[in-house]
């Protein structure tokens, strides 16, 4: 008989306690470079795992339907507080369980059934919730996409103007999740106004850029933006809604509960204002910078060494790569990037294959490693790694490669530990 409120994980659940403890050995042990991951603070863990998850609470701070709220209002009004102050606006729901989620609490704030959005298309790095098919976005509303120039790889925004003009979307939707470039927030927004549209920019990836002050912000221009919380804002897995539209505060809130959700997720909340309060500090701005200025090493070390990046550069965390110049697709990379503990994600580039077996895109990100302690001379270093790699796969030749990046990968992870306590020679 175990004892409920005693017993650990490894105790009552072998199974489940060594697939996490694996994952922690995982974690440390790779460089992880997939962009939409970050390595999060002890203090976000702590409240992550908190006894807090026991309480069940619909509504907001000082209007509850459940009794006992009355710690979970200090903390979700610290969060919405937080967040308000980092990103300059005047609403916050902090709420919604996921970037998705978040989305869909917008489309159901301001559409109906059969309404037109005009969003990034997925190929040139828009995301699925922004009206693939396939999704409630697309299958529920009348989805278009617009794409970027074929040579420079960046929006066109004449001919977005043109489409919107001739389109006359209720919602123009911006950003996306593989899309390497600052986006023109002004431009979008005037094009927005001139087309009839609401501006939506959806700022997942960037969210701890903008926070830090190297990204410039879509608050003064959007009418609605929403993020994650993971990312570059270095949180637990959740999503934001952010305006400065008052006048749709009322709306936004029960969009989000009870429009397409229930109750919250007490202990995300609880390591959202974690994060958030994190992000208000200087280091996060040190932090930010560095993630950039990582990005652009990596970009231009890569591109010194013959690959293609796709814009021919980034100014973001992101780099996507094109490896159809080595006769590789982005699964082939992927692959041999994990078998010296790197892991990142194949990806479509602009005007792509459909088929995910056949895009010829990897997509890398700078945040993780960065919050893990590198700088600019591993990036190097890493460049040199993926290099030797991508040009083995390319030789058809990896095992010499493969052996001698999992060595100096190792290396690197050795002298930049995560979560002192895991350190690879200790577990
Ligand atoms: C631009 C963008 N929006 C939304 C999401 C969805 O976030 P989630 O996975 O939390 O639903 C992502 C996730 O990668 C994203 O990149």
């Amino acid at each position: 008989m175990t004892d409920h409120f005693t017993c650990s994980l490894a105790e009552t659940d072998p199974l489940i306690a060594d697939a996490l403890a694996d994952d922690s050995k995982r974690q440390s042990g790779q460089l992880e470079l997939i962009a939409s991951e970050n390595i999060v603070s002890r203090a976000v863990l702590d409240a992550l795992g908190h006894e807090i998850t026991n309480k069940t609470l619909e509504g907001y701070p000082g209007h509850r339907f459940h009794a006992g709220g009355r710690y979970v209002d200090v903390v979700e009004q610290a969060a919405i507080d937080r967040a308000k102050e980092l990103f300059g606006c005047s609403y916050v729901n902090v709420q919604p369980h996921s970037g998705s989620q978040a989305n869909l609490a917008v489309f159901f704030h301001l559409l109906k059934p059969g309404d037109k959005v005009l969003s990034l298309d997925l190929a040139a790095g828009g995301h699925l919730s922004h009206g693939l098919k396939a999704n409630l976005s697309g299958r529920w509303f009348e989805a278009h996409s617009y794409s970027v120039d074929r040579e420079s790889e960046v929006v066109d925004y004449d001919a977005l103007e043109a489409q919107a003009m001739a389109l006359r979307p209720t919602l123009l939707v911006a950003g996306g999740s593989a899309y390497p470039r600052q986006i023109d927030f002004d431009r979008m927004a005037a094009i927005a106004r001139k087309a009839g549209a609401v501006l939506h920019v959806d700022m997942a990836h960037i969210a701890g850029l903008v926070a830090g002050g190297v990204h410039p912000s879509p608050l003064p221009h959007a009418d609605i933006v929403t993020c994650t919380t993971t990312k570059t804002l270095r949180g637990p897995r959740g999503g934001l809604i952010l305006s400065n539209r008052t006048d749709w505060a009322k709306k936004l809130q029960s969009s989000v509960f009870p429009g397409v959700q229930g109750s919250l997720h007490t202990q995300v909340i609880a390591a959202k204002a974690v994060c958030l309060g994190e992000a208000l500090s200087e280091d996060f701005k040190t932090y930010a910078a560095q993630v950039c200025e990582n990005a652009r090493t990596l970009a231009g070390h890569l591109q010194e060494g013959g690959l293609r990046v796709v814009s021919g550069g980034t100014d973001t965390h992101l780099v996507l790569l094109d490896l159809s110049t080595k006769g590789l697709t982005g699964a082939a990379a992927e692959a041999v990037l994990e078998a010296a503990d790197i892991t990142t994600n194949k990806n479509a580039i602009p005007f792509d294959n459909p088929r995910p077996a056949d895009w010829v895109g990897l997509r890398i990100g700078t945040a993780a490693a960065t919050t893990r302690g590198l700088g600019v001379a591993e990036f190097r270093v890493l460049g040199d790694i993926i290099l030797s790699l991508i040009n083995a796969a390319a030789a058809g030749e990896t095992s010499v490669a493969v052996g001698e990046a999992r060595r100096n990968v190792a290396e690197l992870c050795e002298r930049f530990p995560i979560y002192p306590a895991m350190r690879i020679s200790e577990v």
